[in-house]
């Protein structure tokens, strides 16, 4: 009663709570999309919940979307939010531990990286990963077995990344030092820390202990390129990284390199990691769909299945539908918040939203809306084709012009009205989504030249979301029953 009794009428509704403190934390923790979902019902596009003492305002739908995604740079901040999570991890002067102006910059230095020649090259070297990495793991031995999945997505997934982007030589080391100083450096990324981030507690020693040293490597490795004339490795991120200048003039530093080189690696791999896993769960769960892969790339590519070319990749839409539509049911950013700098009325209501609240944004929640993707809740990659009768508005309307806009960081799809934004949008836009297309693109193509999957008990079912980390994941174990190809 006193909830509804001592509302402002200028602020969102509140969501009902027992606890101040408390509020929603825990159901919204438990299954945020739930979350959303139900608040939506009761209250509409935008309401506030308590997280953790703060008053956290909800804006679901396209218009949400815009509202925080290209809010203005007086009105909302991102760095506010992440900082406390991110620099402890990824180390001083980058991403959220300096002004946006900057961070525009240093997006662009890895955008400008990744052109069509820097994913040429990777491709070859992803698919050998993958053929490696399947031939040496000893639970891939035999002719079939049971496998949980996540495990393996994430290690294929830091093989691939850390040698197409960092070199052969971070990439070697990943067998070594590497993967248990990234796996520390994760401890950080656990969403307690957003509370907890500053204490001497043994995962907080560990995390600090590995950001010096893998700093360290990285800074080895660039002062060693530079002795050798560094020419060996020109399609690489460190590569072009140091061989970038800001617009004051100041090259960037070596810290700054190394502390990039984390961030892109850590930035890339929860995300494409847990897509990964989610597509081979969802191809268990479908093995006729699995067979259309295979298929595809015989009547496609030729029944000798030749090495993987970027060009190749282009002639199978069904496997680029795969990721998309992955994407649209498991994003696996499902929240995104901003600080709110100065009050924020919202277009075509009575609401204005103060400062003391922070903005939330759930692009994945109009990607699973019946009003643009018919029977939302199906995984069916067929839908991206325009003649499908599940093919989303957005096709329909794919001839109207995108609105794109420079943030500093080249050209972006601004995304406004957009219901499918997986990659974000504004500002703080993914800069990884071509990489992650081509990395995943080229390691469910090989997969499937490999393994015919099937979920254990032969069934259709998908296994549900693990939401206890910042981004979300299939629950483990993620058993998927394989068996190896004939011509494997
Ligand atoms: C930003 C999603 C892979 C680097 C973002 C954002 C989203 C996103 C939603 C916006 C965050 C915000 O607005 O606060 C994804 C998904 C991926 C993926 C779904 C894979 C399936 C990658 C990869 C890299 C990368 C592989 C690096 C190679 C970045 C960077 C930003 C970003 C640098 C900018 C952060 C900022 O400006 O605040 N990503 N990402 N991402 N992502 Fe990705």
């Amino acid at each position: 009663l006193k909830q509804a009794l001592f509302r402002n009428p200028n602020e969102p509704p509140v969501v009902f709570h027992w606890f101040p403190l408390i509020g929603s934390t825990v159901t919204y923790g438990m299954d945020p999309p739930r979350f959303f979902e139900e608040n939506r019902k009761k209250y509409g596009d935008v309401f506030t919940f308590i997280l953790l003492g703060k008053k956290t305002t909800v804006y679901l739908g396209t218009q949400g979307n815009d509202f925080i995604l290209n809010g203005k740079i007086k009105d909302v901040n991102a760095e506010e939010i992440y900082t406390v999570l991110t620099t402890p991890v990824f180390g001083s002067d980058v991403v959220y531990d300096c002004p946006n102006a900057k961070l525009m910059e240093q997006k662009k230095f890895m955008k400008v990286a990744l052109t069509t020649e820097a994913f040429r090259s990777y491709v070859p070297i992803i698919s050998d990963e993958v053929s490696n990495y399947i031939k040496r793991t000893p639970d891939f031995k035999g002719k079939s077995g049971v496998v949980n999945i996540c495990p393996k997505m994430a290690q294929i997934t830091i093989f691939t990344a850390s040698h197409a982007l960092q070199g052969k030589e971070i990439r070697d080391k990943f067998d070594e030092t590497l993967a248990d100083l990234y796996h520390d450096l994760d401890m950080g990324f656990s969403p307690i820390n957003f509370s907890l981030h500053w204490a001497p507690l043994p995962w907080n020693n560990r995390r600090d202990h590995a950001q010096r040293t893998v700093a360290k490597i990285y800074m080895d490795t660039i002062q060693s390129r530079r002795a050798r004339g560094g020419e060996d490795n020109a399609q690489d991120m460190m590569h072009h990284l140091m061989n970038s200048t800001y617009k004051n003039g100041v090259k960037v530093p070596d810290h700054e390199i190394a502390h990039m080189m984390i961030a892109l690696l850590m930035a890339g791999q929860h995300s494409s990691s847990s897509t990964s896993s989610w597509i081979m769960l969802r191809l268990a769960s479908r093995p006729d769909i699995m067979e259309e892969l295979y298929q595809e790339q015989i009547q496609n590519l030729g029944a000798d299945l030749p090495p993987l070319t970027y060009e190749s990749l282009a002639k199978l839409p069904l496997n680029q539908a795969i990721i998309k539509e992955t994407l649209r049911l498991h994003a696996p950013i499902h929240s995104i918040m901003r600080a709110v700098k100065s009050p924020m009325p919202v277009p075509g209501t009575k609401y204005v939203i103060p400062t003391n609240h922070v903005l939330l944004a759930a692009p994945g929640v109009s990607g699973t809306d019946a009003q643009y993707f018919p029977n939302p809740a199906l995984w069916d990659p067929h839908r991206w084709e325009t003649d499908s009768p599940n093919a989303p508005s957005i096709l329909r309307n794919e001839e109207e012009e995108e609105e794109k806009i420079d943030y500093g960081y080249g050209l972006v799809s601004k995304g406004a009205g957009s219901p499918y934004l997986p990659f974000g949008a504004g500002r703080h836009r993914c800069i990884g989504e071509q990489f992650a297309n081509v990395q995943l693109q080229t390691i469910v193509a090989m997969i499937v030249r490999h393994f015919k999957f099937r979920n254990v008990d032969g069934s259709n079912n998908v296994i549900g979301t693990d939401y206890n980390s910042l981004f979300s994941r299939p629950l483990e174990p993620a058993n998927i029953h394989w068996e190896r190809r004939e011509t494997a």
